[in-house]
């Protein structure tokens, strides 16, 4: 079954919470929280208090936080102590330092994700594979929601999927950025089973369908 990970960029901020609920009601499995900082990209969303509100407001929801920030090894153990259950850093960050990454993730108690920006090759996951909870393609540069679907993305996706089959390795496979009902079909394709959706969710007239239809893939 594809899971569907709602990214709350795309949400109105005013009502957060409210629309936390909205694309959970709409049948989103995990709410997908997108934590820029300025210089690991050119954008700056929110942080750990955020985090700790939604959690406290919503504690049946699952966040899944995406650091994109230069500095996660510093930050994730607040990001879980405020409530995420799955943290996703990008490898480019720590490029000495992946595996003492996912390691601090799992001794802080969550599941370790590791992601690739468009330009990464996909070999970069290989030697941490075994290790990984998720692994997450970015289907744009990160930085902003509502970006176009880069389409190289399913070539990548199949090559970590294939990668995963071979050393019989079951992480979950993500994809973020430009996801809509076009392109959803051509990741689940190449072997993804995690969709996160921003703008295509929050801006559907009928939220639940989007997720139906993903979800039936
Ligand atoms: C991009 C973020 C994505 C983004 C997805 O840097 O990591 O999670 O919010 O938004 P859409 O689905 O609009 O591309
Ligand atoms: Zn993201």
């Amino acid at each position: 079954m594809i899971q569907v990970s709602a990214s709350i960029l795309s949400a109105d901020f005013a009502t957060l919470g409210q629309e936390c609920i909205r694309v959970l009601d709409a049948g989103a499995d995990m709410l997908h929280y997108d934590v820029m900082d300025g210089h690991f990209v050119p954008n700056i969303t929110y942080g750990i208090p955020v985090l700790a509100s939604l959690c406290r407001a919503l504690p049946q929801a699952c966040f899944d936080a995406h650091l994109m920030i230069r500095d996660p090894i510093r930050y994730t153990p607040q990001f879980i102590k405020a409530g995420a259950e799955w943290i996703t850093f990008h490898l480019e960050a720590v490029p000495d330092a992946v595996e003492q990454t996912i390691d601090l993730i799992h001794q802080s108690g969550a599941k370790a994700g590791g992601s690739i920006c468009p330009a990464t090759p996909v070999e970069a996951l290989d030697p941490y594979l075994d290790k990984l909870d998720l692994v997450l393609i970015m289907g744009v540069e990160p930085g902003f929601g509502g970006q176009k679907f880069l389409p190289q993305t399913p070539e990548r996706v199949a090559a970590v999927a294939k990668a995963c089959a071979a050393r019989n390795l079951h992480p979950v496979i993500q994809v973020d950025g430009g996801i809509n009902a076009q392109t959803a079909p051509l990741c689940v394709a190449a072997g993804a089973n995690n969709l996160v959706m921003g703008s295509a969710l929050f801006g559907a007239n009928d939220p639940a369908e989007v997720v139906r239809a993903v979800k039936s893939l």
